[in-house]
């Protein structure tokens, strides 16, 4: 039988707590009763895989998904995946969405008065490569009012969900932009207690990858576990 490999426990408070009443809809949202581990077994390893075949290039290229070009800022996102040691995490399926360019999510249920861009779906995928390296091209996402509390506004965000070799293992997460003056007045990006660990979902910006007259860049890595581990909203691993 294969050795199950060791999973270090994050560190307290470097994972957004379940139960953070200044998160309204964590307080109906969050369990009750303390977690149960479930034992881990070879079904991790040996449930459905992914294959590659159905992602293709062009699927990271949110600026390009219709006939016209989408209303905002062109922005490269890059990085890499990483597991506690800094190895790379090779055939990750990284899936992507963000709102547009004005605050709003092609979604029935986003009624927000801000326009939809016939051009911008806002949903976007690929897969690391040997390098745990992952990259797509997209429109800067603007900020947008929630029914949280009184002129609550999300920072701008990309919400980030990595698959690993099977679809048992499942991370979601939101990456955000920096500078941005909404993140302090956040209760998501609050509900993780440690600064050190908030601020590793803050991507830099990135001038060597800018390009020319195209499209800024900004460079965000994820770490899946361990003491400099990325804070994930929904872990299923
Ligand atoms: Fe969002």
């Amino acid at each position: 039988m294969s050795q199950i490999p060791f999973v270090a426990t994050p560190p307290p408070g470097t994972q957004p707590e379940f139960h953070h009443p200044p998160y309204v809809s964590s307080i109906a949202r969050s369990p009750r009763q303390p977690l149960v581990l479930l034992p881990r077994t070879l079904s991790e390893r040996t449930g459905p895989v992914f294959g590659h075949a159905t992602v293709r290039p062009a699927d990271a290229d949110l600026t390009a998904q219709h006939d016209g070009d989408p209303i905002g800022e062109r922005i490269v996102v890059h990085g890499r995946v990483l597991d506690q040691d800094g190895r790379p995490v090779r055939g990750a399926l990284i899936e992507v969405w963000q709102a547009n360019a004005a605050g709003r999510y092609r979604h029935k249920v986003d009624q927000h008065h801000a326009p939809l861009d016939p051009n911008f779906s806002g949903a976007g995928r690929m897969m690391t490569d040997d390098n745990g390296y992952y990259s797509f091209r997209t429109i800067f996402p603007g900020s947008y009012p929630w029914g949280n509390h009184h002129n609550a506004w999300r920072p701008s965000h990309i919400h980030f969900s990595l698959f690993g070799a099977g679809i048992l293992s499942r991370l979601v997460t939101q990456m955000y932009f920096p500078g941005d003056p909404l993140q302090p007045l956040d209760p998501i990006f609050n509900s993780i207690p440690d600064e050190k660990a908030r601020q590793r979902l803050v991507s830099r910006f990135d001038i060597e990858r800018t390009e020319p007259s195209e499209a800024l860049a900004f460079y965000w890595d994820i770490v899946l576990r361990g003491p400099e581990d990325t804070p994930f909203e929904e872990r299923k691993r």
